[in-house]
């Protein structure tokens, strides 16, 4: 928890956020121990903001890392930061038993699955029963 907070405040601080100056860190762990970070990243074309926590799953796929276990995700308001819906549904693929702790600026923490923030769904055994004519 120490490794992941350290970690996520680390890219909390790297992030690219000049638009809504709002700083975004994240931090994963994998099944193979590693922490992998991710902040943020804004653009004057506001629709290509890519976020954290989206930022740290694609480079553990990018760097070969492992599967996420637990990621943790600290912002700049005082109540605990929740992933966005874009970025729920991308941590539900790589492991929907993943736990995500959401911390505040303050250290205030809430904590969840990724299946418990999305319930219902939609993930890719619907495209396979569907190739099933299911
Ligand atoms: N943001 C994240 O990085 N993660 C979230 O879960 C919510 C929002 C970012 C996107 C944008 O750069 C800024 O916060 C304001 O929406």
């Amino acid at each position: 928890m120490r490794r992941l907070l350290s970690a996520a405040r680390t890219a909390q601080r790297r992030a690219h956020a000049p638009y809504s100056k709002f700083q975004v860190g994240a931090a994963i762990l994998t099944d193979r121990g590693r922490v992998i970070g991710g902040c943020n990243v804004e653009n004057a074309s506001y629709g290509l903001t890519n976020c954290a926590e989206r930022t740290a799953i694609f480079r553990i796929v990018a760097e070969g890392a492992g599967t996420p276990t637990v990621c943790l995700v600290v912002g700049p308001t005082i109540e605990p930061l929740t992933p966005c819906g874009a970025c729920r549904q991308v941590l539900m693929e790589f492991n929907p038993e993943m736990r995500i702790i959401c911390v505040g600026r303050t250290g205030k923490t809430a904590e969840f699955t990724a299946r418990e923030l999305l319930p219902a769904a939609f993930e890719g055994d619907a495209l396979n029963a569907a190739e099933k004519g299911e």
